[in-house]
């Protein structure tokens, strides 16, 4: 069921019930983190390999300290800057958390989102939300209720409606569990950003501390057509198939294919607003029965490096 009642929402988390939570980055599939059966379900949901660890969310850094073992300074710099927001920070954990969460790990990841919901739902509860993106595993993640519902609707007793993510891409994840800062994942927090409160850092998005960890694999994101990257125009696609072609491009026109096969992320060349559409851009050419969808590359700044990492990742290019 899709609904906007919080307290609904909280009643099902307290009683180890899974609840989709909206974000600001995408849908998240949310239980109880210290509930390992409620985070067992997650992973069930999701068909979600327990290798793969989970994102502790929680509405303020105090609550943070009950985890783990200490927050270095320039995690705190970052956190006092970005949080609520689109950055996630991986820290060595205490045993408070479980194994179960952080896939065996020594570490945990921890972000405070900035969705006024669901920063409502968190500070009603005195435990916090494990969650991952709240898309079947390997899908494409969701950027509205609705497209919770269509995959995992009948997974879930409650959606809670929040209206479409208005950053559109998952958060950044950098780590501290080593000598140095590591970005592992690009994402709505941009490296220019972050750079400019704590210097220079290691990026290292197709590494992790858990080798199989699929969120740093190459068949992650994609759509079910298949998806090229370049321009429809350099593909000699026969006459006959055009209409199960689609295209996304950054605001270019393509003459060659009817307009509602082409997806412009955004017409002014806006790299927020790109962001924003681009997971729904390739669901909706799926759902239109597209076969193959060429996607450009945006310009390769700000967010535009962490749209270009999910267009490369569902192209399995790395
Ligand atoms: O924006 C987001 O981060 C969204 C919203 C719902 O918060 N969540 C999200 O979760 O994208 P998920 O599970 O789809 O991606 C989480 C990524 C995975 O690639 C996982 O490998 C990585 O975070 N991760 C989680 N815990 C980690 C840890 N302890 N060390 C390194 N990477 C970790
Ligand atoms: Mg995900």
């Amino acid at each position: 069921m899709i609904g906007t009642d919080i307290d609904k929402a909280a009643e099902y988390l307290k009683n180890g019930e899974l609840v989709a939570i909206p974000t600001e980055t995408v849908y998240g599939l949310a239980a109880n983190a210290f509930d390992t059966q409620a985070v067992t379900k997650i992973f069930k949901a999701k068909n979600r390999p327990f290798f793969d660890p989970l994102i502790v969310h929680t509405h303020s850094i105090d609550t943070v300290h009950q985890w783990v073992e200490n927050i270095p300074p320039q995690a705190i710099e970052l956190a006092n800057i970005f949080w609520p927001g689109p950055l996630t920070l991986v820290l060595r954990k205490k045993d408070t958390i479980s194994d179960l969460v952080t896939a065996g790990n020594p570490t945990v990841a921890v972000r405070v989102p900035n969705h006024p919901l669901t920063l409502q739902l968190l500070s009603q509860l005195d435990f916090p939300l494990a969650a991952p993106s709240a898309n079947p595993f390997g899908y494409v993640s969701p950027t509205t209720a609705q497209h919770v519902s269509d995959q995992l609707g009948d997974k879930i007793p409650y959606i809670l409606e929040g209206g479409p993510s208005k950053v559109g891409i998952e958060s950044t994840i950098i780590s501290f569990a080593g000598p140095v800062p590591e970005i592992l994942r690009l994402g709505g927090t941009s490296i220019e950003k972050i750079k400019q409160v704590i210097g220079d850092m290691e990026v290292n998005i197709n590494q992790h501390s858990n080798p199989q960890a699929p969120g740093q694999t190459d068949s992650h994101y994609a759509p079910h057509a298949r998806f090229v990257l370049g321009r429809v125009e350099d593909a000699n696609v026969p006459v006959d198939n055009l209409v199960y072609t689609g295209a996304i491009t950054f605001s270019r026109h393509i003459q060659l294919l009817a307009q509602e096969n082409q997806m412009r992320l955004s017409e002014n060349e806006d790299l927020d607003e790109a962001a924003s559409n681009i997971f729904a851009a390739m669901r909706l050419l799926d759902k239109k029965g597209m076969k193959v969808i060429y996607a450009e590359l945006m310009p390769d700044t700000g967010l535009g490096r962490a749209i270009n990492d999910r267009l490369r990742r569902a192209a399995h290019i790395k």
